[in-house]
């Protein structure tokens, strides 16, 4: 059993393969934490120092004993209003408007198998995968009651949490604040790992110390957003890639959030994940549910790849969905960079003949089908095709491009509206918009309010329609702009982002259960909706709008702390690259990539036949090592936000493979020789490097590494690969020395 209940001193103990988490009931009913971390066994209540601090209250119940405060106390879900003056993941207005919320325990359950939320993704598991443990709690005088829900992966050393909470009073509340997780380290000096960016340059690496305050970091957006992703690290002060204790709390939800980390006056860690609390105010009539997006937790003793290896593996095997996620999709070309919005049937049907010849599996035809399109300005919510433009049916069109051995996919953003379409024109009110004031205008388009069942099931319905027209394998699902204007006919402004959220999961639900066989690729300018909470409806997701190859390895970097490289949408696209105007060879393109979905984005009827030869050859290397890309081990062997090049490691299941791959980001004259570390290696084994023929001792190759040849230039790269062999030969190589 994973979870154990110890009824003579109230403590919970969860125990995962590394790590053990422990709580306890205190005699005044209230949840404590005691530890979160490598595995021990032993009761952690030791841990708690009382002593009578000034300015700290004591709970009533405590009569005298003044050493006896929650100020100090780490909590388990704190609450406003019981003592506890740091960041609370919970707030709670009363009927009589009063804010004070105190828990207190009710009883517990331990299930088999993992919990499951209603309408919101969250990580799944069978019966033997997994057990649930619920907490209830409840404030007695409002009647709130609070399900605690802890979902635990022992062998994968995830342990998710959610809340849910119930109205069992007779007036209404409503919830200002909505925590998922919270977590309190009582001592040590940690530094906080998160995800910052923007349009085109997102998830960059940002590593800094706690301070005496509040970290906090989110979305205000109603999306995810570019600016931050929910997902973050608790990193000890001496952690690195390799070595040291560091906690992951990656947020499953694709909407506004709010990550919180706080140290106390007395040097606690206080770390709370959950809903972003402004614009939120959840009015809960009596009886009516109220459930919390989900976080996954993980710890590692083994500093951020230990991290990164289990996120990969929960990600992969248990938030991705579909027919097979692990198996090696679509090699795709999108008509995007390729044309813009200046296409037509034939250019597109010319395009597609020339993919199929160099062996791509799939066509996109990216934005500008449907309705009046020929622009960003207008057409979005005219889900109608533009038959004009492509000289017949989407039908005609994907018959040919399926004639030629490949299949069809189209891109929608079912979210928005131009003012300039007929949808706008025939409901106006469809659109988010505050009466008396004028929308904010993004990208010329206004957001529908998908928090209102009618407006989902119109767009459903044609987008359905759309794709039973098509024979479309593929969509690629956009949404490009934040939101704003929050007012809805249907619902309570404070409540319209959460239900906006959940708006748009219920769509997807319906869409992947119609068509299972459906590949859906999110997107939101790039990577504005990256997130968990996405990946459990699409399994990929465009990782940028940035397809430069030297910004990609960054972008790609900072996205492979939390997600497996399977998911991150990656393209081959023109030099100059659109973005940045940068000059990198196809090789180099080609290699970055493939730390991704692989794909293509270029006009290739444009490239010479020593480019189209090279192409052939990059996309039968592609299948070659997709296999062990797609569900092998990733690892970082740079940095390259600090290291002049990006190096990074496919290791296979069994070990006996690793593919090596370096793009050089910077060149200096006379540069110092870099030595790469391969990781993940069996010991102790031979593994021949592929370009050369000879052989290698695992741990040199581990401990020492391989010289980078000093022949290679700025944006340079080599992927190379190794596999294991008995015995080693000499020889020499070709980018290493
Ligand atoms: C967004 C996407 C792009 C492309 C355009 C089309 O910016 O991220 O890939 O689909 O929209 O308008």
């Amino acid at each position: 059993m994973a979870v154990r209940f110890q009824k003579e001193n109230g403590i919970f103990t969860i125990d995962t393969k590394n790590t053990t988490y422990q709580m306890k009931i205190d005699s005044y009913g209230c949840l404590l934490h005691l530890y979160y971390g490598a595995a021990v066994r032993e009761n952690m209540e030791y841990l708690l120092v009382y002593a009578d601090r000034g300015f700290s209250g004591n709970p009533y119940e405590a009569k005298e004993d003044r050493t006896y405060s929650y100020d100090v106390l780490p909590q388990e879900y704190p609450t406003l209003g019981t003592g506890d003056y740091r960041s609370s993941a919970l707030i709670v207005k009363n009927a009589d408007k009063t804010e004070c919320c105190a828990l207190k325990y009710v009883g517990h359950e331990i299930k088999k198998g993992k919990y499951a939320l209603c309408g919101l993704p969250a990580v799944y598991a069978g019966g033997s995968e997994a057990e649930t443990l619920e907490i209830e709690m409840e404030d007695e005088v409002s009647g709130l009651s609070v399900k605690l829900l802890y979902g635990v992966l022992a062998e994968e050393d995830i342990i998710t949490r959610s809340a849910v909470f119930i109205n069992r009073g007779t007036s209404e509340m409503v919830i200002e604040k909505a925590g998922s997780a919270c977590l309190d380290i009582l001592s040590g000096e940690y530094d906080l790992i998160s995800f910052y960016g923007r349009h085109a340059m997102e998830r960059n690496f940002q590593r800094n110390p706690l301070m005496h305050g509040n970290m906090v970091l989110g979305s205000r957006r109603g999306t995810s957003s570019h600016q931050y992703n929910p997902a973050v690290i608790l990193a000890a002060h001496n952690a690195t890639e390799d070595t040291g204790a560091c906690y992951g709390m990656a947020f499953v939800y694709s909407g506004s959030f709010q990550f919180e980390a706080e140290k106390d006056q007395f040097g606690q860690i206080r770390a709370v994940m959950g809903l972003q609390p402004e614009q939120f105010h959840y009015p809960l009539a009596p009886e009516e549910r109220f459930t919390v997006p989900e976080t996954i937790l993980s710890f590692s003793g083994n500093g951020f790849s230990g991290l990164t290896a289990n996120f990969h593996n929960c990600i992969r095997n248990h938030i991705l969905r579909g027919n097979d996620p692990k198996q090696a999709g679509p090699i795709l070309i999108n008509s995007w960079e390729t044309s813009y919005f200046d296409f037509n049937g034939n250019t597109i049907l010319a395009l597609a003949k020339e993919a199929a010849g160099l062996g791509i599996d799939l066509l996109v035809l990216d934005d500008g089908w449907f309705g009046k399109r020929d622009d960003d300005n207008s057409g979005l919510g005219d889900w109608v095709v533009n038959e004009e433009k492509l000289g017949g049916t989407l039908n005609d069109l994907s018959k040919k491009i399926n004639e030629l051995g490949m299949q069809f996919g189209i891109w929608v953003e079912p979210e928005m509206v131009s003012e300039d379409s007929r949808l706008y024109r025939e409901h106006p009110d469809w659109a988010l918009c505050v009466p008396g004031r004028k929308p904010v205008r993004s990208r010329n388009q206004l957001v529908l309010d998908f928090s209102r069942e009618e407006v989902r099931t119109y767009v459903f319905d044609s987008i359905c329609k759309i794709i039973e027209q098509g024979n479309i394998r593929y969509l690629k699902w956009d949404m490009n702009r934040s939101i704003s204007d929050l007012y809805s006919k249907a619902g309570v402004p404070g409540r319209i982002l959460y239900d906006y959220v959940r708006g748009v999961y219920d769509f997807l639900e319906k869409l992947v259960q119609k068509y299972p066989d459906l590949l859906i690729e999110g997107c939101s300018g790039g990577g504005g909706r990256f997130d968990a909470g996405m990946l459990y409806y699409t399994p990929q997701i465009w990782c940028s709008d940035n397809t430069d190859a030297i910004d990609r390895t960054r972008i790609q970097y900072g996205s492979s702390f939390f997600y497996p490289v399977s998911v991150m949408g990656s393209h081959v696209s023109a030099v100059p690259n659109h973005q940045t105007g940068r000059v990198t060879s196809l090789k180099t393109r080609g290699i970055t990539a493939m730390a991704g979905t692989f794909g293509y984005e270029l006009d290739v009827q444009n490239l010479t036949a020593g480019e189209k030869e090279e192409i052939r050859e990059q996309i039968k290397t592609y299948r070659q090592y997709a296999g062990y890309i797609k569900t092998g081990s990733y690892y970082r062997l740079s940095n390259p936000f600090s290291d002049p090049y990006a190096a990074w490691l496919f290791v296979s299941e069994d070990r006996k493979k690793a593919l090596l791959n370096v793009v050089m980001l910077e060149k200096h004259g006379n540069m110092e020789v870099i030595y790469v570390r391969l990781k993940g290696l069996l010991r102790g084994e031979i593994y021949v490097d592929g370009s050369t023929g000879r052989g290698y001792d695992s741990s040199a190759l581990m401990e020492a590494g391989v010289p980078l040849s000093l022949q290679m230039n700025e944006y340079d790269s080599c992927q190379i690969e190794f596999t294991l062999r008995q015995a080693g030969t000499g020889g020499g190589s070709s980018c290493l020395h």
